[in-house]
């Protein structure tokens, strides 16, 4: 039988907070028009704009899931976590790196502590955001299924055009220090590991993390953390309603000229029809339905870690869907955490390369 080697990914019995949901993403990106471009095609629509910043929105009920600041750079910032209470918020500023409790001025309202994670992602935990009306969308289609036929005299024509977004699902990172980013989420946010893979030597690879929601059932994974040699955004995947939305999201992306990067097939560990595609600059954005749900009494599961076991059909992983970009930086960084990081080591880098690589 599997087993982890290693104290972390751990349930906590008794965690700070419980996060709720994830609630948006934040990029740093040198083009708003260039991030319009693409985030329309893939089905998010823009809910308020300035010269400096855009927010994107699904159709829920979420003022925004998508934050993006104009600047230099093209990077990824960190996300926004949302919690129960103002006491949570509270609770939170205790933390080491925990900023003030403070209003939010611009779009979105609500009050937040803004946080750093040990692997140096900002996590703002916000709560009381202002709601907004959900926007509609096509319901899903009937499916005439083996022997039960609900659709007669009837076709399946869906609209050909960009799948709309129902909400964000969850954000992937790699990081380096792997037990103590794993253990600060579990610790301080109450996310539960649902899967686990790990390496021939029991350490983890990837760590699927769920919400505790209580009776209340949460997606598969909201946050999943993978051992890489440095902190660097993996993807991130937005909920479609039907599997005919991921196909015709993959159709009007490749119309329109954007880079895919993986799909369509379905996971194994949160079973989601899927499919990547990449934003202007590389960065992996997924559409997917049909993800397994769990209540918080589920049990985690270990799992080998290798190509195969990422889809259960369609196309296989490719390579260039785990390349690290070799920057003269990202190169620096990786010599510097194979020196420092205690979940890294030479050994590690080959295994990892050999199964990804
Ligand atoms: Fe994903």
């Amino acid at each position: 039988m599997l087993k982890l080697s290693t104290p972390q990914p751990a349930y906590h019995p008794a965690p700070t907070v419980y996060a709720q949901s994830l609630a948006y993403l934040i990029f740093e990106r040198p083009s708003l028009i260039e991030a319009e471009h693409f985030f329309v095609d893939f089905g998010l629509q823009v809910a308020f704009q300035t010269e400096h910043e855009i927010y994107f929105r699904s159709t829920d009920k979420e003022p925004y899931c998508y934050r993006i600041i104009r600047g230099k750079q093209a990077r990824f910032i960190g996300f926004g976590l949302t919690v129960e209470s103002f006491s949570d918020l509270e609770k939170l500023t205790q933390l080491e790196s925990a900023s003030e409790i403070e209003s939010v001025l611009g779009f979105g309202g609500g009050q937040r502590v803004k946080l750093s994670d040990p692997s140096g992602f900002t996590v703002e935990a916000v709560w009381g955001r202002q709601l907004v009306e959900p926007l509609p969308h096509r319901a899903a289609l009937v499916v005439n299924q083996g022997e039960i036929h609900t659709r007669i005299n009837n076709t399946q024509r869906p609209a050909i055009e960009p799948p709309q977004v129902l909400r964000l699902g969850h954000v992937v990172l790699e990081v380096a220090d792997f037990q103590e980013t794993c253990a600060w989420y579990t610790q301080h946010f109450g996310f539960i590991p649902s899967d686990v893979q790990v390496l021939p030597d029991g350490s983890p690879a990837v760590a699927f993390l769920r919400l505790n929601l209580g009776d209340t059932p949460a997606d598969h994974h909201t946050l999943a953390l993978a051992q890489g040699f440095m902190p660097c955004y993996s993807h991130s995947a937005f909920e479609v309603i039907d599997a005919d939305a991921v196909g015709m999201g993959q159709r009007m992306l490749r119309e329109r000229g954007w880079k895919h990067a993986w799909g369509i097939g379905r996971h194994i560990l949160g079973s989601q029809i899927f499919d990547y595609w990449e934003d202007p600059w590389g960065d992996k954005h997924e559409h997917y339905c049909d993800g397994d749900l769990f209540t918080a009494d589920v049990p985690t599961g270990i799992h080998d870690v290798n190509r195969a076991a990422m889809s259960q059909w369609g196309q296989q992983m490719p390579n260039s869907f785990t390349k690290p970009k070799l920057t003269a930086s990202n190169i620096a960084g990786l010599v510097h955490n194979l020196r420092h990081s205690p979940d890294l080591s030479f050994r590690k880098l080959i295994t990892l390369a050999k199964l990804f690589g």
